[in-house]
């Protein structure tokens, strides 16, 4: 094998999953949760409950609910096999753990249904809740595995034609004040720096230089938005990370996990060995064995922090959940997410 196939394997889902841990350092990437002006109260019929809350999900791995199984990428980029999905919905969904996701969680905890994809066939009427635009290896930049992911821009011009359709289903006035009540969860950047290492993308600018190209186009990103009709909740120190060493290592899962505040709230016994893979601490993105490659799977998920080489159980996604959701506002301010969702 390839040393840079291996790498990509071992490499590509890491960067990406660490995206969240990694949110909180200046430039690595970021999590950022925007809400209209007026969240208000929130119910299940999006039809006909004038007053819904709408969640809008975009960026890579970490929230795609299933965009990737509807383009033409490679394995890499999808997980719509088993064993994806075993814990808690049955089967693969094509999201990149063994059961749902922070968005997953989010939405229950605002009385939403499920939030679909936004390229999932089918009935319309699913989609007025709020959609789901991520998708894995995203990032920030158009150049990032270009070819092989839905880029934040397009998923911009997905976001659009949601709009659109709302327009012709609400009218005009009405869709206007949805939107600007819905809330937006967004997590995109580290597949950016990842992406030139990975597909010898030549760089023609300094890493600082390509970091505030990074940044530049996630603010163009946020400002597609009424920039003054949006709140931005900030995550404090607590999350960071502070295992050092290669970023494009095997060993930044591992890293990225030991020193994590995230594994001591309340805690894994496993927070370093992942779940499903291959290689030391199974660290070798084989899960679901599409790659042609044997691969291990642990006998309790629920023991794991890490489901595969590089993204996170359904346990830790409900963890980091309830900490965007109700955490005090020493960790999760200035407000955190039902805050956000109750706002008038
Ligand atoms: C929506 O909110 C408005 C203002 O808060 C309220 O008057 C109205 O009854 C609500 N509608 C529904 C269907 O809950
Ligand atoms: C999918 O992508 C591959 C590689 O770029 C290409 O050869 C193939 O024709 C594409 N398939 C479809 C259905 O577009
Ligand atoms: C990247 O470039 C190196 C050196 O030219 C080459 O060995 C490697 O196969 C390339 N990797 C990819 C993913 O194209
Ligand atoms: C966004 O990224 C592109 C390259 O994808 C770059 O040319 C452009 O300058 C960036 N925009 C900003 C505002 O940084
Ligand atoms: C799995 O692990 C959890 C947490 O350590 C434990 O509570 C549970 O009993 C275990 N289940 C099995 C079947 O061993
Ligand atoms: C937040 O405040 C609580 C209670 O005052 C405290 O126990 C906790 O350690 C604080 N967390 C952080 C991250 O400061």
């Amino acid at each position: 094998m390839r040393k840079s196939t291996l790498m990509e394997k071992v490499t590509r889902r890491t960067i990406s999953s660490s995206s969240f841990f990694l949110c909180f350092f200046i430039f690595s990437s970021s999590i950022l949760f925007l809400a209209g002006k007026s969240a208000a109260k929130v119910s299940f019929d999006g039809d006909n409950d004038d007053n819904v809350t709408a969640l809008f999900i975009f960026g890579d791995s970490f929230l795609d609910a299933g965009n990737n199984n509807y383009i033409n990428t490679t394995t890499l980029d999808q997980a719509n096999f088993p064993p994806y999905g075993q814990t808690f919905f049955g089967l693969p969904t094509g999201r990149f753990s063994d059961g749902r996701l922070i968005s997953d969680f989010i939405a229950e905890y605002a009385k939403l249904p499920l939030i679909p994809p936004f390229l999932e066939p089918g009935d319309s009427q699913k989609k007025l809740c709020g959609v789901n635009f991520a998708s894995a290896g995203a990032g920030a930049l158009v150049e990032t595995f270009q070819g092989s992911v839905i880029s934040l821009r397009t998923q911009l011009g997905h976001y659009k034609k949601v709009e659109r359709l709302w327009r012709i289903k609400f009218g005009k006035e009405e869709s206007k004040k949805r939107i600007s009540r819905a809330v937006y969860l967004i997590s995109i950047g580290s597949n950016d720096y990842s992406s030139p290492f990975l597909t010898n993308q030549s760089l023609s600018f300094s890493m600082s230089q390509h970091v505030d190209i990074v940044i530049g186009n996630l603010t163009t990103f946020i400002h597609a938005w009424d920039g003054s009709s949006l709140r931005r909740i900030r995550y404090p120190d607590n999350f960071k990370i502070s295992g050092s060493g290669s970023l494009f290592g095997e060993s930044i899962i591992l890293l990225s996990l030991s020193g994590s505040g995230v594994c001591g709230y309340p805690g894994f016994k496993e927070g370093k060995m992942g779940c499903c893979g291959s290689g030391p601490l199974r660290g070798i993105n084989t899960c679901g064995n599409q790659m042609g490659k044997s691969y291990e799977l642990c006998e309790n998920v629920t023991d794991y922090l890490f489901f595969d080489a590089s993204h996170l159980t359904e346990k830790a996604h409900r963890q980091i959940a309830e900490l965007i959701w109700s955490g005090p506002p020493n960790v999760t301010g200035p407000y955190n997410l039902q805050a956000l969702f109750e706002l008038n």
